[in-house]
C-alpha cells in the first residue's frame, strides 16, 4: 500500500499542504520542534481517525484555527482509493469519507489506508503499564479485522454503560450489560489469544533477528475461559458485589495484559533499557507482519527518530528487517547524516511547519 498524495489542511502547525508522495517515501529533515513528527501523524491519521500520539482531536487543529482536514489518496492492491477526515469544533463528531461518500462509523472507514508508526514513546510497550500493551493489541486488531474493532467498540460501550449504573449503585441496572459484554468481551478475548499463540509465537524469533541472545516469548494475562461468551456469567455472578463496592467492573479484557518475558523473567519489571527498546521494536515488527498478512497488502513504515538510541549494529539489522523495498517508508531525523542507514528516499525539509522538497510527478 502507496500513499500517493496528502492533503492537509489546518493541521498542527503544517502549513496547508497538497503534496504527490514519492512511492519509496521521504525522509524528513529538521530542527526541533518543526513539524516532522506532525507530518507523520498527519499521513497516520487516515489510518485509524487518530493521533498516533493519542492526541484528542481538537489538539491536532491549528491553534486559532478552525479545525482540520486530512485526505490521503492511497494506491492498494485492488487499485486507488481516497480516504479522508473533517473535524471542526461544531461538528459533534468528525466526518468520514471514503472515494468521497461519507462513512458514518469510524469501523466503515478503517482499513482504506494501512500504515505502521515506530515512536521514540514505543519503548513504553515493554517497560509501561498494562493499558500500553492492550492498547498496541487493540490498534492491530482493529485494523486487521472489522469483527475486532467492531466487537471491541460494543464492548467499551456496555463497561461504559455498566460502570455508570455501578457508579450509582445500581446492581440491578449494571447486571442489564452482563449480556453484551460477555458476547463482544468474548469475541476481544478469543481474538487476542489467537494472536499471542499465533503470530505474537514469533516474539522470540524477532527479538534474537534484532540481536537479543536471551530467549524471549510472549503470554496472555487474563482469564482465558472468558474467550467464551457462556463462561462470563459465573465469573460475573462471582464478581458482582465487588464491582459493586469498587463502583467498576472488574472482569473483563480491559484488565488484561499481554506479558513479554526475556530470559524467563518479566520485561516490564526487569528487562534492561536496551532490552525493553528491542522489545518493543519486535513487536511493532509483529505488528507490521500481522497487518500484512491480514490485509495481504504492506502497510507503509512511519518512523520518528526511531533509531537514534541504538546502537550501530542493531541500528543495521533493523534497518535490513524494515527496508525490504516493497513498503513506503516515511522516516524523520534531524539531520542527513542521522538517516538510518540503507534508505534509498527523497528527502524534503521541515522548517517552521512548511514542508519543502521535490514535489515528483
Ligand atoms: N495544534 C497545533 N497548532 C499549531 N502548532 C502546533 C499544534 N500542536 C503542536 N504545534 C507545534 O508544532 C511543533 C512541534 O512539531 P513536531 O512535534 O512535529 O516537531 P518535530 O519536528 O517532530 O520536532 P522534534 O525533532 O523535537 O521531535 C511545536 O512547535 C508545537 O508548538
Ligand atoms: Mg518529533
Amino acid at each position: 500500500m502507496r500513499l500517493e498524495r496528502l492533503v492537509a489542511r489546518g493541521f498542527r502547525n503544517l502549513a496547508d499542504l497538497d503534496r504527490p508522495i514519492p512511492p519509496a517515501g521521504v525522509a524528513l529533515l529538521g530542527s526541533n520542534g518543526q513539524g516532522k513528527t506532525n507530518f507523520l501523524e498527519a499521513v497516520y491519521y487516515p489510518v485509524l481517525f487518530r493521533s498516533l500520539r493519542n492526541a484528542p482531536d481538537r489538539e491536532l487543529a491549528r491553534f486559532g484555527g478552525t479545525g482540520f482536514h486530512v485526505t490521503a489518496e492511497v494506491e492498494t492492491q485492488n487499485g486507488r482509493r481516497t480516504v479522508s477526515a473533517t473535524w471542526t469544533p461544531e461538528l459533534r463528531r468528525k466526518r468520514l469519507a471514503l472515494d468521497g461518500m461519507d462513512v458514518p462509523r469510524v469501523s466503515d472507514a478503517v482499513g482504506g489506508w494501512l500504515a505502521v508508526a515506530f515512536l521514540p514513546g514505543d519503548v513504553a510497550l515493554a517497560s509501561g503499564g498494562a493499558g500500553e500493551r492492550r492498547q498496541y493489541l487493540d490498534r492491530m486488531l482493529s485494523l486487521a479485522s472489522r469483527e475486532y474493532l467492531r466487537a471491541l467498540a460494543r464492548y467499551r460501550a456496555a463497561v461504559a454503560q455498566r460502570n455508570s449504573a455501578l457508579r450509582l449503585g445500581r446492581l440491578d441496572l449494571a447486571r442489564a450489560f452482563d449480556g453484551p459484554m460477555a458476547e463482544a468481551g468474548a469475541h476481544v478475548i478469543a481474538a487476542r489469544i489467537a494472536w499471542v499463540e499465533g503470530p505474537g509465537a514469533r516474539f522470540g524469533a524477532e527479538l534474537s533477528g534484532l540481536g537479543e541472545p536471551l530467549e524471549g516469548s510472549l503470554r496472555y494475562r487474563g482469564k482465558a475461559e472468558l474467550a467464551q461468551s457462556d463462561a462470563w456469567a459465573e465469573l460475573l455472578d462471582a464478581s458482582a458485589q465487588r464491582d459493586l463496592a469498587r463502583r467498576m467492573t472488574t472482569v473483563g479484557p480491559h484488565r488484561d495484559d499481554l506479558v513479554a518475558e526475556i530470559g524467563g523473567h518479566e520485561l516490564r519489571a526487569y528487562g534492561s533499557t536496551g532490552q525493553q527498546r528491542t522489545a518493543a521494536l519486535a513487536l511493532k515488527l509483529l505488528e507490521l507482519d500481522t497487518l500484512a498478512a491480514a490485509r495481504e497488502d504492506e502497510p507503509a513504515l512511519l518512523l520518528d527518530d526511531a533509531f537514534a538510541e541504538l546502537d550501530r549494529g542493531r541500528q543495521e539489522r533493523l534497518a535490513a528487517r524494515l527496508f525490504t523495498g516493497k513498503r513506503q517508508v516515511f522516516v524523520t531525523a534531524p539531520r542527513l547524516d542521522e538517516l538510518p542507514p540503507g534508505i534509498r528516499v527523497e528527502v524534503w525539509g521541515v522548517e517552521g511547519g512548511a514542508v519543502s522538497g521535490a514535489v515528483a510527478g
